[in-house]
């Protein structure tokens, strides 16, 4: 395998096929649901009991979902990837957990997990299946209420960042699947992989905002072209 250190970063696209909702598409969460209410820090101030629900939903909503071909075919290629030598890192902005469903193993979730819930008081961050509530009780420091979902809101910084940043500046693939390209800091990754000489693919339904810094480009659903691109990878030699 030609490429040694590759990046790949996820967005809604490619869990759209399992029935997790996109954001931005046609029927997309934030053309039914205002951002500023249910995904900032301010909002959540103003009215918790309303983002416990929002978020109490999407969690609810994974117990439905299954990982569709799209998400086998990255756990598939992250294992063929590293027994030639090649190191994976998997970076998504999803919440849901199917790309650890489907097995994949080096994976940073930079806009948090559903399944997570974390500590305004304490700062713990505790695995949560169940609803939560205004009245929910941290496992860490004991304190009722002081409980948010463990998601990542406009204006607060993603998890793992300094991480991903050394990681694409010395990656020598950069992959870019079902992501509108609409939100920093993901939307730049290309520009900083391609600045520094990988290659850039975007795998997408249709070409993002970002097409024109990718070096290669396929577009259709995620269960046909994910699959397809990864096994041409690995077959050309590449
Ligand atoms: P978007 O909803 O902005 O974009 C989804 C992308 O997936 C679009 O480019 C679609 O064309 C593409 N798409 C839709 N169906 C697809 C399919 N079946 N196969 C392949 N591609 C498909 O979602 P994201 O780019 O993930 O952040 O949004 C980025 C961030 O904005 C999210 O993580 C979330 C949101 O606000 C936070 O909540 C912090």
């Amino acid at each position: 395998m030609k490429y040694r250190r590759i990046v790949i970063l996820t967005g809604a696209g490619i869990s759209a096929e399992s029935g997790m909702g996109t954001f931005r598409d046609k029927g997309g969460l934030w053309t039914t649901h205002s951002l500023e209410d249910v995904a900032t820090p301010e909002g959540f101030a103003r009215d918790p009991a309303l983002v416990h629900t929002f978020y109490n939903l999407r969690r609810a909503g994974l117990k439905s979902a299954a990982p569709n071909r799209a998400h086998f075919a990255l756990a598939e290629f992250e294992q063929e990837a590293r027994s030639r030598g090649s190191d994976v890192m998997l970076v998504t902005q999803n919440v849901d957990d199917l790309h650890e469903r489907a097995g994949s193993l080096s994976i940073i979730h930079m806009h948090g997990e559903l399944t997570s819930a974390a500590c305004v008081s304490c700062g713990a961050r505790a695995r949560w299946e169940q609803d939560l509530g205004l009245d929910s009780l941290c496992p860490g420091c004991g304190r009722r209420g002081a409980l948010r979902p463990d998601v990542v809101w406009f204006g607060e910084v993603p998890y793992g960042i300094d991480e991903i940043h050394d990681r694409i500046s010395t990656c020598d693939l950069f992959v870019s699947i079902g992501t509108s390209g609409e939100v920093y800091p993901a939307a730049g990754f290309v520009g900083l992989a391609a600045g520094q000489g990988a290659h850039t693919v975007e795998l997408n339904l249709e070409p993002s905002a970002n097409a024109g810094f990718f070096s290669e480009g396929l577009y259709g659903p995620a269960t046909q072209v994910v699959d397809r691109w990864l096994n041409a990878l690995l077959h050309s030699g590449g």
